[in-house]
């Protein structure tokens, strides 16, 4: 459960992020999170994994208060948010396999098991072929997708996705989406920021929409039936 409660944002160099955003996410919904460039999108997920403070208002994650919540407790917080980044941060010295691993190395659970773990994930998006490459050998779709493994390796309750099928075409933005889509169903909250209209429109899920930090619309759509989705 994610509740934003009459949040605003102004940062330091006074740019309003956001302003008086009211936002619940129940617990397994997918959500898209559209509007413009700067609408606020981005400092949403921030505000989540904790990243930054609201200026006002309260943000609710799981049971946690994140105004209240010890510097300590973040790490708890942050292993049960996955996020793919906007920009992805895969690190590019480490194979697809290692950069799986890195979440898991900090657990502290034992190799043998954070090894069968990273390639149950790595299968379950389609890269267990690609495990030994760096990610400059991979396409930008097989990239997004080495991102959302390493957003999912410690099994979070909830996965923000920031724009990940910016520049990919439209059949690899769709397989991605698809992905995400199966994860969700797999039990995993799904925040999805995007600018992508076509696939907003064609997935029949709830669109939540920002304009200059506000939250102009909340529309539940009907989920399109399977046939539907299949004719685009
Ligand atoms: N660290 C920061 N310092 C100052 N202003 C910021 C900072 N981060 C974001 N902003 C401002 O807050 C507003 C919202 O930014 P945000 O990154 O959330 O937008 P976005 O919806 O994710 O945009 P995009 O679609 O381009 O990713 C913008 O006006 C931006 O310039
Ligand atoms: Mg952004």
């Amino acid at each position: 459960m994610i509740k934003l409660d009459k949040v605003s944002k102004q940062f330091g160099t006074g740019s309003l992020g956001l302003s008086d955003v009211t936002l619940a996410v129940d617990k397994k919904e997918f959500v898209f999170l559209v509007g413009p460039t700067g609408s606020g999108k981005t400092t949403i997920f921030k505000l989540l994994i904790r990243e930054i403070l609201p200026t006002e208002g309260n943000v609710i994650v799981n049971d946690w208060d994140l105004m209240r919540l010890p510097k300590d407790k973040i790490p708890h917080l942050r292993k049960k948010i996955g996020v793919v980044f906007q920009d992805l941060k895969l690190l590019f010295d480490r194979t697809v396999f290692e950069n799986v691993m890195l979440p898991l190395e900090v657990s502290g659970i034992n190799f043998d098991e954070a090894k069968k773990k990273v390639e149950e994930i790595l299968s379950q998006v389609g890269l267990i072929d690609h495990k030994d490459k760096f990610p400059i050998q991979l396409s930008g779709g097989e990239l997004q997708r080495a991102a959302i493994a390493r957003a999912l390796v410690l099994s979070p309750d909830i996965l923000l996705a920031d724009e990940p099928t910016g520049n990919l075409d439209p059949a690899t933005s769709w397989e991605i989406v698809k992905l995400l889509s199966d994860i969700n169903e797999r039990g995993t909250t799904v925040i999805m920021a995007s600018h992508n209209t076509d696939i907003v429109k064609n997935m029949g899920k709830r669109v939540v929409t920002l304009e200059r930090g506000k939250l102009i619309r909340d529309d539940r759509q009907t989920e399109k039936k399977e046939e539907d989705k299949k004719d685009k």
